[in-house]
């Protein structure tokens, strides 16, 4: 059984199959076809939801594509729809806004441009143009009139957020900790919920200890953090996944802390959340991940299960593994440190033993240099898998390298550091003939695969130019014209 608010109405759901989306569960038993489904892959914002959670008594509104979140994943929140907008005859500001901007074209893409749109004005006021593109890059419309969209967008920025929600917040809040306060009652008697219905099952542990204890009785399980890979395999593949443990109310999992030493990344810390409080620590880190996917998704996804799901061209890899990052992991009550440099064992394949999860990711902060950075090479800016990935992370010192780590995504069948080209780097100057001997190295690093985004030759020459690009954002002056000198 599950509990949340489906805008102001608590809603309990009993005897439904948990690999059921929320995008189905609206358009069917709740009979809301308001929001409409386009790719039921996460790619073109359709179906755009809020989910509403309480932060120290007031609510905090993100976007989500329901196609991607599970009903479970909806256990103490508060849903809104492009239903729950308007109050009568009035339009919510943000669907007057956009009609009077002309920015409602359609039908299908509306409702959803509707729903990011509200949580713009709520998440980032006074949002520039940066930001609102940011915001609304997970919102597609196939007859691209984004202009009056945008227009809309930016003047909705600019009005005061004074609507219903807002009003309400406090008695929001309060339903909701109610919710979870009732569900805690339980807890006396049993640490984990269960949502069941079709022969299916989802288990809701609420701590690391009934976690750890089912999945170790379950290793055959699938652990459900943000679902944003995870439901494609229903939505695309038509698979049952008949188990499901989900870690989303495990709260010793999604804390993100920072002390003088590291910093931890529980493991259900949404990329949102992360990139908004890395930023003043690794600002390089946050802005890449402003290119993760869209912003719906980097509200629901993990870096755990961006590492998990051990896909070459996921994006957080390389960055963690040119951070020096290590994992925390833990299978029934052992626990064990991996260093990410070990985790990645073949395509699709990691170190992660039957019924050991990751509990945390830690960046030891000595091995953060000022001078990371991280660029993506995709065929689209928004919302679109990599090409290439690049990191890197070399500390220098008056124009000698004192130590390297650099690490790619889309160059191998695993994200790999690229060791050879490090040891060319390592106590060299700065300099164009560095960085020619460095770029002959990740020949001997890579060598990668064509496939429909680029081919072999592309993919080494994007790499290449990615670091002369890293060496010019280091030199000043003179050093950049020698450097800018080079072709790789
Ligand atoms: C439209 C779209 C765009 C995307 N764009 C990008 C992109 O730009 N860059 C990119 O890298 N990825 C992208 N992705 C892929 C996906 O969003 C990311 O990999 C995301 O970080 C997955 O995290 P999640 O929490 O949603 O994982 P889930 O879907 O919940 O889980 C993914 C896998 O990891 C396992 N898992 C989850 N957490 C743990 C844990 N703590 N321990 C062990 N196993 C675990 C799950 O069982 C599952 O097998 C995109 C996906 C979509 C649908
Ligand atoms: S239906 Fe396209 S993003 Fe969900
Ligand atoms: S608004 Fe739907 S295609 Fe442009």
């Amino acid at each position: 059984m599950i509990t949340f608010l489906h805008n102001r109405a608590r809603t309990t759901l009993t005897d439904i199959d948990p690999d059921t989306t929320v995008l189905n569960w609206l358009r069917g038993p709740a009979g809301c076809t308001g929001t409409k489904e386009g790719c039921a892959s996460g790619d073109c914002g359709a179906c755009t939801v809020v989910v509403g959670e309480p932060q120290h008594g007031k609510m905090v509104w993100k976007t989500a594509n329901s196609c991607l979140m599970l009903v479970s994943q909806l256990q103490g929140k508060q849903l809104l729809t492009v239903e729950d907008l308007a109050q009568g005859n009035q339009l919510h500001p943000a669907q007057q806004t956009l009609a009077d901007n002309h920015g409602s074209q359609c039908g299908f893409c509306t409702p959803g441009i509707v729903m990011s749109m509200f949580a713009l004005q709520k998440n980032a006021p006074g949002a520039d143009r940066h930001s609102i593109e940011q915001h609304l890059g997970g919102n597609l419309c196939r007859c691209t009139g984004y202009r009056p969209i945008i227009e809309a967008a930016q003047a909705l920025c600019q009005a005061p957020d004074d609507d219903q929600f807002q009003a309400n917040s406090a008695a929001i809040a309060q339903q909701l900790a109610q919710i979870t306060g009732e569900e805690n009652d339980d807890e006396e008697n049993d640490a984990t919920t269960e949502l069941a219905g079709g022969n299916h099952r989802c288990l809701l542990p609420k701590d690391i200890t009934s976690l750890a204890r089912l999945y170790q009785q379950y290793p055959q399980a699938h652990l459900l953090a943000g679902g944003t890979d995870l439901a494609l395999q229903i939505t695309q593949f038509y698979r049952q996944l008949p188990l499901l443990i989900s870690l989303n109310h495990v709260k010793e999992l999604s804390a993100i802390t920072v002390t003088d030493s590291m910093i931890t990344l529980g493991a259900t810390a949404r990329l949102s959340d992360i990139g908004h409080q890395l930023q003043s620590y690794i600002p390089a880190f946050s802005e890449m991940l402003t290119r993760f996917a869209s912003c719906q998704v980097r509200n629901q996804a993990t870096l755990a299960g961006n590492l998990a799901n051990a896909s070459p061209i996921g994006d957080g890899a390389p960055m963690l593994l040119a951070l020096g990052a290590s994992l925390s992991l833990q299978c029934g009550e052992q626990q064990r440190e991996l260093p990410l440099d070990d985790f990645f064992l073949d395509y699709r394949k990691t170190a992660l033993a039957p019924g050991e999860f990751i509990r945390a990711i830690h960046i030891p902060r000595v091995t953060v240099s000022p001078s990371f950075q991280a660029w993506k090479v995709s065929k689209r800016r928004e919302d679109d898998i990599s090409t290439v990935f690049g990191a890197f992370n070399l500390h220098h010192d008056q124009g000698v390298i004192t130590s390297a780590r650099l690490a790619f995504g889309g160059m191998a069948a695993v994200p790999a550091r690229a060791l050879a080209c490090e040891s060319e780097l390592c106590a060299k100057p700065l300099s164009e003939t560095t960085l020619a001997a460095a770029c002959s190295a990740l020949d001997k690093d890579f060598s990668p695969m064509s496939d429909f985004r680029g081919t072999k030759d592309y993919r080494l020459q994007v790499a290449k130019n990615l670091l002369r690009r890293y060496f010019m954002s280091q030199l000043q002056g003179s050093d950049l014209v020698e450097v800018s000198q080079y072709v790789g």
